[in-house]
C-alpha cells in the first residue's frame, strides 16, 4: 500500500528547502558521518535527531505529516487499539545529483515515508521491490509491459512537495540520478 498526497503547504515547502541546505553547509558531524560512509551529499541521519524541536520549520512539518500519517493508517485498516502511530525519527537528504541510495528496509516502524524538497533534472524517483520476490522461486520475469501489479519493481517519480507513505517492510531505493544540482528530500519513520 502506498499513500501519495501534496503535503498541502507550498511556502513550507520553500523554507524546508533552505533549512536543509543550511543544515548541509553547518551539520559538521553529518558531513563527517557522510562522508565516512560513502553518501553522495549530506543526511543528518546519523547526527541530528531533534530537528522538529530545532527548527520551526520542521515543526510545522512534523504536525502536517501525523494528519497524513493517520490517514493512510486508517486506509491500511490498522487497529492502533486507540493509540496513534509516532513520528520516530525524521532526516534530511540532500544528494549529490549523481547520488543515490541503496535498497534498504526500515525496521522496527510501521510507517514510512518522505517529502520531495527539489527534485532538479536527472534526478530518480522512488524505486519500490515487490515484496513477493522471495516466494516467486522459479518465475519467469515480467514483460516491459506488465501490468504495474505485475511487475518487480514500480519507480515513482513524485512532483515536489508530495508526501509518499508506506509500510516500513517494504524494500525500497534510490536509484542514482544523472544531475549536477541537489536532490532534497525529508524521510521519516512512525512508530506505533
Ligand atoms: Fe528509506
Amino acid at each position: 500500500m502506498l499513500y501519495e498526497a501534496p503535503l498541502g503547504d507550498a511556502a513550507l515547502v520553500e523554507e524546508l528547502a533552505q533549512s536543509c541546505l543550511m543544515l548541509a553547509e553547518q551539520d559538521i558531524a553529518g558531513q563527517r558521518w557522510a562522508e565516512e560512509h560513502h553518501y553522495r551529499g549530506y543526511t543528518s541521519y546519523a547526527s541530528l535527531n531533534d530537528l522538529p524541536i530545532r527548527d520551526p520549520a520542521f515543526g510545522d512539518l512534523k504536525r502536517l505529516l501525523d494528519k497524513h500519517v493517520a490517514k493512510f493508517a486508517k486506509d491500511c485498516a490498522f487497529d492502533l487499539a486507540g493509540r496513534k502511530l509516532k513520528l520516530d525519527s525524521l532526516w534530511v537528504n540532500v544528494l549529490d545529483g549523481d547520488g543515490g541510495h541503496n535498497s534498504h528496509i526500515h525496521p522496527h516502524s510501521v510507517v514510512s515515508g518522505t517529502v520531495y524538497i527539489a527534485l532538479p533534472d536527472g534526478s530518480r524517483g522512488l524505486k519500490l521491490e515487490d515484496p513477493r520476490h522471495a516466494m516467486m522461486m522459479a518465475a519467469p520475469t515480467r514483460t516491459a509491459d506488465a501490468p504495474e501489479m505485475l511487475r518487480s519493481f514500480v519507480e515513482v517519480v513524485p512532483e515536489v512537495g508530495t508526501v509518499l507513505l508506506w509500510e516500513s517492510w517494504l524494500r525500497h531505493e534510490v536509484p542514482a540520478g544523472q544531475g549536477s544540482e541537489h536532490r532534497i528530500s525529508i524521510s521519516f519513520n512512525y512508530r506505533w
